[in-house]
């Protein structure tokens, strides 16, 4: 099974002509209040991709809490172990621009009280695989890093958005998943070289023995092995409309594959395909695709690449 350890967030998305420069006010029709949040994101995806998942975090008791976790509840994403707290619902304000370029400015709210401690013993162990990113305070990432592995816990860092990772949490975890820019963040931390992101990748992977998968927008994804060499996939071609949750999408997509026994190389072309098929639709959680709809576009990605 598959336990989300994160945000939970309302998004609230205004299209807009093009993104404000600072200082700029920029005009747009009307706003959408849509569920989001790189942990809810993460693990609806992964619901939606055929897996059985529990969520960790926090919501507040105003009314947008009930929001940030429909989505959730419709998908049967075990929500017990939810805490509420006295701060409001974690909120995103998101505007995309006509290319479907965006900004995102979340206000942490509740998630800022999410703690290791709110993990179930019983929950962790060599049959559950833990999903993390780095919207809850970061310590307790860490703790419950060390805290599951321990117990032969899988673990799946999203390193999104990006932030300094102690180098003893990064040799724990089994599979870090950077885009571009966290790629090369992680490697300057590491004090590792990062000409590009794709190298920055290898040398992460190679200096913590970890399997590094890099998301690279149209070129594709990446995954390099902590012993050398890996896999990689092209990106499904795809007229994006809007890219926000399109990483969640991956990582959930990813976890689900992982958890369901694929090998590395078919899991990383189920990843690929639904970072990409949730371009298509504005808003994170409402573009999440199914296992279905992940599963008809197979055929039109070739086997992945080893390197
Ligand atoms: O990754 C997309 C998510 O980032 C949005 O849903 C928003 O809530 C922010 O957390």
């Amino acid at each position: 099974m598959i336990v989300v350890f994160g945000s939970l967030n309302v998004d609230v998305m205004i299209a807009v002509h093009h993104l404000p420069l600072p200082g700029e006010t920029v005009l747009g029709p009307g706003y959408e209040l849509t569920a989001g949040g790189k942990g809810a994101n993460q693990a609806l995806a992964a619901a939606r991709a055929g897996a059985r998942v529990t969520m960790i975090g926090s919501i507040g008791t105003d009314p947008l809490a009930e929001t940030a976790i429909a989505d959730l509840r419709a998908a049967g994403v075990d929500l017990s172990h939810l805490a509420k707290v006295g701060d409001p619902t974690g909120l995103a304000a998101i505007c995309v621009d006509k290319a479907g370029e965006n900004h995102v400015v979340v206000a942490s709210g509740a998630n800022r009280h999410t703690r290791a401690s709110q993990m179930p013993a019983a929950l962790l162990g060599p049959d559950t695989l833990v999903v993390m990113q780095m919207e809850v305070p970061l310590e307790e990432n860490w703790a419950l890093i060390r805290a599951a592995k321990a117990k032969g816990t899988r673990i799946l860092l999203n390193a999104a958005p990006a932030a300094a990772i102690p180098a003893e949490s990064l040799g724990l975890v089994d599979w870090l998943i950077v885009n571009e820019n966290e790629a090369k963040q992680v490697a300057l931390d590491l004090q590792v070289s990062a000409k590009d992101a794709r190298q920055a990748a290898a040398n992460i992977a190679r200096a913590t023995d970890t399997t590094v998968i890099v998301t690279l927008g149209g070129a594709g994804a990446a995954a390099y092995l902590g012993k050398g060499g890996g896999f990689d996939v092209p990106a499904l071609s795809i007229k994006p409309i809007d890219t926000v949750g399109a990483g969640d999408s991956f990582v959930g997509g990813f976890a689900a594959a992982i958890d369901r026994g694929l090998d590395l190389p078919l899991a990383l072309r189920h990843a690929a395909i639904g970072g990409a098929l949730a371009c298509l639709k504005t808003g994170a959680q409402p573009s999440l695709p199914t296992l279905a709809e992940i599963e008809k576009r197979l055929p039109e990605l070739p086997a992945a690449r080893v390197f």
